[in-house]
């Protein structure tokens, strides 16, 4: 195995000696490369691509052959984070087969070492399944993208009593049946620390506050290219967006008045 490859094992070992775990999603080979200098612990490849890198308006169009590529990609770029793929909608709802089936065919092609599935108690029967299977899991509960239609837009999951009650049984059903690890996603920081606290799974907050045992947030999000957007759980490190765009303005002012290329810049025979 690679040297310094991180594994599940390191990931749990993290949170039992209380190490903060680093995810990034990302889609591509650069970004992935960065993380990986960076020495983040872990990269998610998000189907926040649809409305990230695709310009859609939800996650619920993309596909599994987009998710694929774009693991392939990411894997190229980094080798040392503990990889995990997002299964889009609809690739494993239909059935414990069909779950069973897509996701070993992520892991297969992809070369991830773990399968993100959104959702709790329902998908228990899956888990157990892709578990045995030597699948490992990654759950994901709070508020949950791809049922955005049933949600009706982004929003905080846990502030009434029984949203709170049924987050606690979503996690422990998920814990119970093998999940290694659950996102919890716009969940107030007072209950991801009763849960993170108590529990075996590992913890990893988004909008979740700083009890959980790691924190992801998406790589454009954190560099500043998305200007349009900024939920409160997004600390940018980087205002990306406007370097980008005062290099680009540079370059075409360059071009237009002959300054670019230069001589240096040029091949000369
Ligand atoms: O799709 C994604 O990038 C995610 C993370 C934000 C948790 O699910």
């Amino acid at each position: 195995m690679l040297e310094g490859k991180i594994t599940l094992k390191e990931l749990f070992n993290k949170k039992k000696k209380g190490e903060k775990i680093t995810m990034v999603s990302t889609y591509d080979y650069l970004s992935a490369r960065f993380c990986d200098e960076a020495g983040i612990d872990s990269i998610l490849v998000g189907d926040s691509l649809g409305m990230v890198f695709q310009g859609k308006e939800s996650t619920v169009p993309v596909t599994l052959e987009e998710m694929i590529y774009h693991a392939k990609a990411v894997r190229r770029g980094a080798k040392r984070p503990f990889l995990i793929v997002d299964m889009p909608f609809m690739s494993y709802q239909t059935s414990v087969e069909e779950g069973l089936k897509n996701c070993g065919k992520v892991l297969k092609e992809t070369g991830a070492e773990a399968v993100k599935l959104e959702g709790g108690e329902e998908i228990v029967p899956l888990v157990e399944r892709l578990v045995s299977t030597g699948i490992p899991v990654v759950g994901h509960i709070g508020y949950t993208p791809q049922s955005v239609n049933i949600f009706g837009g982004a929003k905080v999951v846990g502030k009434r009593e029984e949203e709170a009650q049924k987050l606690k049984r979503d996690f422990k059903a998920l814990e119970d049946s093998g999940a290694a690890m659950i996102v919890l996603e716009s969940v107030p920081y007072d209950i991801a620390k009763e849960i993170s606290e108590s529990s075996v799974a590992i913890t990893i907050g988004i909008g979740a506050g700083k009890y959980c045992d790691g924190q992801v947030l998406v790589f454009h999000d954190l560099v500043g290219l998305v200007e349009d957007m900024k939920p409160r759980f997004v600390r940018r490190y980087l205002e990306g967006a406007k370097l980008f765009k005062e290099a680009l303005v540079k370059f075409k002012n360059d071009v237009e008045s002959g300054s670019f290329p230069s001589e240096e810049e040029s091949y000369g025979r």
